[in-house]
């Protein structure tokens, strides 16, 4: 049976690169679904889909050829036959996604495509990340996490990651972000159930064993 470990959290968390290791660790695979999201953002800005209204969305859901790599080695996000794993990371798809998150039709489409990876799992196990894991898309998880940090590391933490945007910029869009996503899921407070990891005086090593222990504890 596959062990299924749900790690929620707000941007700028370390929820990605903590998942992802923490799978190399555990020799699971690993599922980004935020990079759904903005794979789906960005095919909309590239093919000009409005993303104000919900109707142009949920019309081109349908014809969203997507993959996701699960592999924590060998990660990549395509669309169609385009590799767009680096362009997904572009701020201009940060300001768009919670616009296309938001619409019910758009996440029950990702939840079910989601939960069908999981079920496809070779591995022993999955970690997946997101927003709505631990409630929504996995709630049954045989792990389930919020790591959370201190707004203002998460803020020194996603700027560093980002060259060329100012701090300021980069507080502003992970704020505005937060704010957004929280209307539409709370992943700012652990759900019943849910074991809390605050990074915010943790370096990245010590958040990965803390992940891996708990694992390693519970299964
Ligand atoms: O995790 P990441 O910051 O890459 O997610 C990008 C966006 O995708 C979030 O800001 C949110 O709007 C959306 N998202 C979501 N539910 C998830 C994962 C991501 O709504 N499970």
């Amino acid at each position: 049976m596959t062990v299924v470990v749900a790690l929620d959290g707000p941007a700028g968390s370390g929820k990605s690169s903590v998942s992802k290791a923490a799978a190399r660790v555990l020799g699971f695979a690993y599922l980004d679904t935020g990079a759904a999201y903005r794979a789906l953002a960005w095919r909309c800005l590239e093919e000009g889909i409005d993303t104000h209204g919900p109707a142009d969305v949920i019309e081109s859901l349908p014809s969203f050829e997507f993959e996701i790599g699960t592999d924590p080695d060998g990660y990549v996000v395509r669309v169609g036959s385009e590799d767009v794993t680096a362009d997904i990371r572009e701020p201009r798809i940060s300001a768009t996604v919670s616009a296309i998150a938001r619409i019910p039709e758009v996440r029950q489409y990702l939840v079910d495509l989601f939960r069908s990876i999981i079920s496809g799992t070779e591995r022993p196990g999955i970690v997946v990340e997101g927003r709505d894991i631990t409630t929504v898309v996995a709630p049954d998880a045989d792990v389930r996490i919020l790591l959370t940090a201190a707004e203002e590391v998460r803020m020194a933490r996603r700027s560093a990651e980002l060259s060329g945007v100012s701090a300021e910029t980069t507080a502003r869009e992970l704020s505005s972000r937060d704010a957004k996503d929280s209307q539409v899921v709370d992943f700012m407070n652990a759900a019943d159930g849910v074991t809390t990891i605050d990074s915010t005086d943790l370096d990245f090593e010590a958040t990965v064993a803390s992940v891996v222990a708990l694992v390693r504890s519970t299964t």
